[in-house]
């Protein structure tokens, strides 16, 4: 069931879990995290970036088959269809595209430009009645050997972001997209902490998901943390899964075609399905549809 994101991220900030965005890249991807939602009972959300809207062929054809798929699978449980990471166009092409909830990802601008662009995203996504997330600080990660610890987020500038009217907030806490590396410093935990007491119980999201320790994540979620990103994770699941099914010679079986796609591409949905599996598990929204 196709729905905005705010609702259930209002649920998840006052039960103490967090719901998982997990980014889409194909049909595989797509079919994969509904049908383990439904199975899970668990809210989900759907992430897609610009990147991704562009392989599959543009944010409308992507919104076409999330919601195709989710009438065709009879998916009830709660799926926000959102962009990940998006810009002042992307924002806008997502609403003619009918997504259900948008980020408009202003970090990089000087703080009063990421105020007034928020400000017209918050508007224009209320007045279709989608949610929108925004920014502060920024995400960092790892880009030839070289390691950002990324923004961290100033709680006043979360403090306006928030009071603006936004559904959910991404803060920089030191998260970063992609493998974390063996020197990063954890979790800020107590910026984390005092963002949460100026944006007064607003859901606040986590970035960079994949490979934060477990109990940084439990401890994230106790101090509002109600959405948590993860990409990087299903993609490498997906990868050895696949290698594998190739490295074993499956592909190579004539008379049980393992070279059909279909049967080609299965261990590496079947590892997408445990890896979100996994993550509703320790967020705690299985259960919470
Ligand atoms: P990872 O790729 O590190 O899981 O991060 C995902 C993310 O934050 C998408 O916005």
């Amino acid at each position: 069931m196709l729905v905005n994101a705010k609702e259930m991220l209002q649920k998840a900030a006052a039960g103490k879990y967090a719901v998982a965005a997990i980014n889409i890249n194909n049909l595989e991807w797509t079919k994969a995290v509904l049908t383990t939602a439904e199975e899970q009972n668990s809210p989900v959300i759907l992430g897609v970036t610009g990147g991704a809207a562009k392989y599959m062929g543009s944010f409308s054809t992507v919104a076409a088959m999330v919601k195709a798929m989710d009438k065709a699978l009879n998916i009830t449980v709660p799926v926000a269809l959102h962009l990940d990471h998006g810009s002042y166009e992307q924002c806008q092409d997502c609403v003619e595209a009918g997504f259900t909830s948008i980020m408009f990802d202003g970090s990089h601008y000087p703080f009063e430009e990421n105020v007034t662009k928020t400000k017209e995203m918050i508007a224009l996504a209320h007045s279709k009645g989608m949610s929108i997330e925004a920014e502060v600080g920024a995400i960092g990660g790892e880009e030839d050997g070289v390691v950002g610890a990324g923004d961290i987020a100033d709680p006043e500038e979360c403090r306006i972001i928030a009071e603006l009217g936004i559904d959910f907030l991404a803060a920089g806490i030191g998260n970063i997209h992609g493998q974390y590396p063996d020197n990063w410093l954890g979790l800020d935990f107590e910026t984390l902490e005092k963002i949460f007491k100026v944006t007064k119980g607003l859901p606040l999201v986590l970035h960079g998901g994949t490979g934060i320790p477990e109990d940084m994540i439990k401890k994230a979620i106790s101090l509002g943390v109600a959405k948590i990103n993860v990409n990087t994770e299903c993609q490498l699941s997906f990868a050895k899964a696949t290698r594998e099914y190739i490295e074993a010679g499956k592909d190579q079986d004539m008379k049980k075609k393992g070279f059909d796609p279909r049967k080609l591409l299965a261990p590496g949905y079947e590892a997408i399905k445990q890896t979100v599996k996994e993550k509703m598990e320790l967020f705690g929204s299985v259960g919470k549809a």
